[in-house]
């Protein structure tokens, strides 16, 4: 093996086996019937999305609302099928996973956990039913080990007296607790890839940092890939090591979060960072504007930076076409015009 080989392998190693891999993915939802006159209408909810999920290590994916960051999730759990480009993993397109024996594996390995636990917790039933239920639909296990194995997992997400926890009903927890037993089903099942939907939105601040560091605990000791998605740049800086920002369905900055977050470059990102809420900042000074408040609703047909109406920077050229990705650091990309 040669010394460049070498390198490449220790680097893999250091950030983590790719695990989950998006090539250019797109996707368009037909927004209106059509007819024999009318021609079909398509909204594009993503637009040529490249990012990488790596083992023990969380990527944020930072947006508006309506920006298209659960769709990304949904085609990776294949809820959703890519119109273009698809989502890889360990290197096969999902598309091609097919087979009853592939598609268990890869439905027990990518976990999505959602905004509201509540809403996916069957209120009529306990905690041990759910996680037992899970159990029993991926492993085979004698009734002492599944009693053991539940035990160890209420208790490495911090759900304790186990025992106690297991006989109560979803409403008888509070949400951060009800989102732990959602993180601890994520581990009886075996998942290696979590798919965050705004996991902590629901939850109280002083909560929120619970669940955060129980999640960081899984990346670092169990060597999860998380993607966390999130409108909520701040909580990215605390949990992601890469982020990228999305706006309208396009990736207009990515990298690691650091870079993003302390040296922003797109004005998108800008304008995240300055709204998010500081406690140095007194009532008299003077929030950032823009010069529009209007998200564009994209399509197949459109051209240009979907950011340009509300852009205070934006050239002639901004409405014309996308520029090109920039690296504006190692591990720091935009896509802007003021760059190209
Ligand atoms: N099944 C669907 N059919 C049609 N449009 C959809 C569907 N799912 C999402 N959309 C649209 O795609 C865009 C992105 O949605 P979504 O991914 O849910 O955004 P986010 O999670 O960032 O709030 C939105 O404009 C939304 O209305
Ligand atoms: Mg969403």
């Amino acid at each position: 093996m040669n010394a460049l080989n070498q390198a490449t392998l220790a680097e893999a190693k250091e950030l983590g086996q790719v695990i989950i891999e998006a090539k250019d993915l797109t996707i368009d939802f037909k927004k209106s019937g059509g007819s024999l006159f009318k021609p079909k209408q398509y909204l594009r909810a993503l637009n040529g999305l490249n990012f990488q999920l790596r083992e023990g290590r969380c990527l944020a994916v930072v947006g508006e609302s309506g920006c298209g960051k659960s769709t990304s999730a949904k085609i990776a759990t294949k809820i959703h099928k890519a119109t273009q480009g698809g989502i890889y993993y360990k290197g096969k397109n999902i598309d091609d996973i097919t087979s009853s024996e592939e598609l268990d594996a890869y439905r027990r390995e990518v976990q999505m956990v959602f905004q509201d636990p509540f809403s996916s917790l069957n209120p009529l039933h306990t905690i041990r039913y759910h996680l037992t239920r899970a159990m029993k639909l991926y492993h085979k296990v004698t009734p002492e080990e599944m009693e053991q194995k539940l035990i160890d997992i209420l208790e490495e997400v911090g759900l304790t007296p186990a025992k106690e926890v297991l006989e109560k009903f979803p409403h008888q927890l509070s949400g951060g607790q009800r989102q732990r037993v959602f993180l601890a089903k994520t581990l009886v099942i075996g998942a290696k890839v979590i798919l965050a939907d705004e996991p902590t939105s629901m939850l109280d601040v002083s909560i929120r940092i619970g669940v955060l560091n129980l999640m960081n605990k899984m990346k670092h000791e169990m060597n999860k890939a998380f993607m966390y998605i999130t409108h909520d740049i701040a909580t990215a800086r605390y949990f992601a090591e890469d982020t990228i920002v999305l706006y309208c369905g396009h990736m207009v900055e990515w990298g690691s979060t650091e870079a993003i977050t302390q040296n922003p470059q797109h004005p998108y990102t800008q304008l995240l960072l300055a709204a998010v809420p500081d406690p140095s900042r007194s009532i008299h000074d003077k929030l950032p504007t823009h010069r529009s408040l209007e998200t564009p609703m994209w399509s197949p047909e459109k051209t240009g930076c979907p950011y340009a109406a509300r852009c205070p920077n934006a050239k002639a050229e901004c409405t014309e076409y996308l520029p090109e990705p920039v690296q504006i650091a190692s591990n720091h990309y935009t896509r802007c015009h003021l760059f190209s």
